[in-house]
């Protein structure tokens, strides 16, 4: 119970959409807070409502895919906050588009934010829990994409698919320490994500279209989205289960409105 009341929780991608809502909900709880995020404005100003809301806070620029980066942003947060003994992996980006239609720089941004950076985080904040024998939460914001891999998203589904693999290593390899792997497997939830994809109605069609005949539900199309506040409360459940238990996989999807269930059988 004490452990819970005093989580220190480190957050990367902290600027916007879920993981704003994942630091607002743990402000909420009274946890403190490491905020990290390319856009410093943003961050800062998440931080002042963590604050608002009783949190202690550290907010500084984090660019995930940026080893030094990454080193700076954990030296000074644990300055500050101690060891944060949750880390959220939160930090990612897709653009759609066919693979060989892509520039390498869109290519490489996508491999850097959603998995070389899941990685240097990761291998830092464990390496603080492991050297001060601390207990630990690190997770990962995966995707149904590693499970329903989308046509259009290849490299996205490509880098969640990934995380799939490595928090099985992981939770193999960290057996006995007190550090847990958690995933969440998120459908479509409120947030920025989609904020410079097409979304003419001509194009969202066409991604319907698209997901719809490899198989992908409804209720996971563009357009039924759930609320940020639903995705921080799950994580939330995930890293307050007590010793001894370890909530592996969280899959959360948007519930299909209702009245579509004989369209959806079309
Ligand atoms: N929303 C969904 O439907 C959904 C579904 C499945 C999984 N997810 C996963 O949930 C996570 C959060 O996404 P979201 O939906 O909240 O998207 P979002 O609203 O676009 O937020 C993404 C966050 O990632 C940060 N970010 C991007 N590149 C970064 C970098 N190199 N270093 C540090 N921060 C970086 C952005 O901040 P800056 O630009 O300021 O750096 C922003 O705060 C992602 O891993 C995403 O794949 C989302």
């Amino acid at each position: 119970m004490t452990e819970q009341r005093h989580r220190t929780v480190l957050i990367t991608g902290a600027s916007a959409g879920l993981g704003e809502s994942i630091a607002l909900a743990c402000a909420n709880r009274g946890w403190r807070l490491a905020l990290g995020a390319r856009r410093v404005d943003r961050v800062e100003d998440v931080a002042r409502r963590a604050r608002e809301a009783g949190a202690e806070v550290y907010a500084g620029p984090l660019d995930v895919g940026n080893e030094d980066s990454v080193e700076r942003f954990f030296s000074e947060s644990e300055a500050v906050l101690g060891v944060a003994d949750v880390i959220v992996n939160n930090a990612g980006l897709s653009k759609p588009g066919l693979l060989h239609e892509r520039d390498t720089a869109g290519i490489r941004l996508e491999v850097e934010t959603n998995l070389l950076g899941v990685l240097f985080v990761t291998r830092r904040g464990v390496a603080s829990l492991v050297e001060n024998e601390k207990r630990g939460d690190v997770v990962f914001m995966g995707s149904d994409a590693a499970t329903n891999p989308r046509p259009g998203q290849a490299t996205y589904s490509a880098t969640k698919g990934a995380l799939e693999i490595l928090s099985t290593s992981l939770s193999r390899e960290l057996e006995g320490t007190g550090v847990r792997i958690v995933k969440l497997r998120l459908g479509p939830a409120m947030s920025e994500f989609a904020a410079d994809w097409d979304l003419s109605p001509d194009a969202v069609e066409t991604r319907t279209e698209f997901f719809r005949r490899f198989g992908l539900r409804d209720a996971r199309h563009y357009g039924n989205v759930m609320p940020a506040e639903e995705v921080a409360e799950a994580l939330i459940f995930a890293v307050t289960r007590p010793p001894g238990v370890v909530m592996d996989t969280i899959d959360l999807y948007p519930e299909a409105p209702m009245g579509n269930a004989i369209k959806g059988l079309r």
